[in-house]
């Protein structure tokens, strides 16, 4: 007999630096939370200026405006980015870079910047089609002899019955939706729509008539479509400008969004010209005037800021002044540091040349006292799975504020590993020693050098 095992429909999610951080943790007044469950210790005002910053981007006050992050590292920084884009939900674009990541050798930096720019830049699209909605109940195909005479035969065409909520209809489509639906995997017990004047063919997901079969797959369960099978319908869709950018520079790519949009499905590389930006900014503005489209701005992330170098800083001004700019949130760890591209000499405050700081607000992240160093690697260490005992937590605690807090949580892993091969399932205080005898931290390691320096190169 064979084996039947069950499939979890949840996709088990992986343990990443910061995947225990789920949101700002603020109550309804935008308060920070002392005891939040979402990941978040400490660093109130900070969490507090990422909501208002949240609540500033969603109803739109805050385009064009820039953050500083700015504050020791590990003090959470990315940390706090990254909740800022949970917050803010899917459809609000959020596009995470690092300083570094636009320089390449092919690509002018400041076209890097201006496609990330685009980004972050989020169309929406919203169209009533008419279309035909429903559960597939018959889907058959009507084979004809080849008219042109020879062996075989060809489809003519394809009988599809559809239902809904008030009926059913059945509809004799052309060959070619018949190749659709075949490409879409469609069965009975599927609910799809079609749309009327193009003929796309979209899978909603399976009837939730269904529900009850067996079935191994994950599928996604959805209920018999309202009103008449034939009907109009709204069709919302998100795009960033920059998808449209690389649609619209394909040779064959058409002059409206939709369009358009017909040509995202493969990416390739090809060189997107201003002038192929401002034939986008205009279709995009006359649809918006046509009230078809709306623009929601998102956010452009670029952390270690002080990777930039001058050029950037001016294109950024630059491009911060336009009238459709993203939020640009920057986050650094250096204090008073050289310019790069400047001369040695000159130092901006985290890079940044003073006319950039100027218009940047800033929100400053604190250092960590013990109590919250103990409560981030708690937290921390619930994430893994991993239990503590008292004196492991106490030892933690004290590395994090003294040494520094990644370390700490850098120890947690191979603490686990040492405890599982003495036996226990509990981390204990030896194995944290153990393990920070067997990885010193950056201190101790300059410490080491230093004395030892003459073994080295
Ligand atoms: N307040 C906090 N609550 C919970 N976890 C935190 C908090 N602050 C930092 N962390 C965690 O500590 C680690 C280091 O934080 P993070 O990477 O955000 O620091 P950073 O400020 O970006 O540092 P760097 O300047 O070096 O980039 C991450 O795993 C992060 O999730
Ligand atoms: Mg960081």
């Amino acid at each position: 007999m064979g084996q039947v095992s069950e499939v979890s429909a949840k996709n088990e999610s992986k343990v990443t630096s910061h995947s225990h951080i789920k949101h700002l943790g603020l109550s309804s007044t935008g308060v920070a939370i002392t005891n939040d469950t979402g990941g978040f210790v400490g660093q109130a005002e900070a969490r507090e200026a990422g909501g208002i910053i949240v609540d500033l981007i969603k109803t739109k006050k805050m385009a064009g405006k820039a953050i500083l992050l700015a504050g020791g590292p590990g003090t959470g920084k990315t940390a706090l980015a990254l909740a800022i884009s949970q917050e803010l939900g899917p459809k609000v674009p959020f596009c995470p870079i690092v300083g570094s990541q636009i320089f390449s050798a092919e690509v002018k930096k400041t076209e890097l910047l201006m496609e990330n720019f685009r980004r972050a830049i989020g169309l929406r699209i919203k169209e009533i089609k008419e279309v035909y909605e429903g559960e597939v109940t018959e889907l058959t195909p009507e084979e004809s002899e080849n008219p042109l005479g020879g062996y075989g035969k060809t489809i003519s065409h394809v009988i599809l019955g559809l239902k809904s909520a008030k009926g059913t209809k059945t509809l004799r489509l052309d060959p070619s939706i018949y190749e659709s639906i075949q490409k879409e995997r469609i069965v009975i017990g599927d609910v799809i729509y079609i749309e009327s004047n193009t003929g796309a063919v979209k899978r909603v997901g399976r009837s939730d008539a269904y529900a009850t079969e067996f079935d191994l797959e994950a599928e996604e369960y959805v209920p018999l479509p309202k009103g008449d099978v034939h009907k109009k319908k709204e069709i919302v869709q998100d795009v960033t400008l920059h998808d449209l950018d690389v649609a619209n520079s394909r040779p064959q790519g058409g002059q409206d969004v939709i369009s358009m949009m017909g040509q995202l499905l493969k990416p390739r590389k090809t060189e997107i010209t201003d002038k192929l930006r401002l034939e986008v900014n205009n279709i995009v503005s006359k649809y918006i005037n046509q009230g078809i489209a709306e623009l929601i701005p998102g956010v452009l992330f670029i952390d270690e800021v002080n990777m930039l170098d001058i050029e950037c800083f001016t294109y950024l001004n630059r491009a911060l002044e336009s009238p459709i700019a993203p939020v640009v949130i920057f986050a650094s760890n250096r204090g008073l540091t050289t310019i790069r591209g400047c001369d040695a000499d000159e130092k901006g405050p985290h890079g940044c040349p003073p006319d950039l700081i100027d218009r940047l607000l800033i929100v400053r992240t604190l250092p960590y006292n013990i109590q919250e160093v103990r409560s981030i690697v708690l937290k921390r260490s619930r994430h893994e799975n991993l239990s503590l005992s008292q004196e492991a937590l106490d030892r933690l605690a004290y590395l994090g504020s003294a040494k520094s807090l990644r370390y700490s949580l850098q120890l947690l892993s191979p603490a686990s590993i040492l405890a599982g091969v003495s036996g226990r399932n509990e981390i204990a205080a030896e194995d944290v020693l153990q393990a920070e005898d067997l990885f010193i931290d950056a201190k101790r390691s300059a410490l080491i050098l230093e004395a030892n320096s003459k073994y080295y190169l």
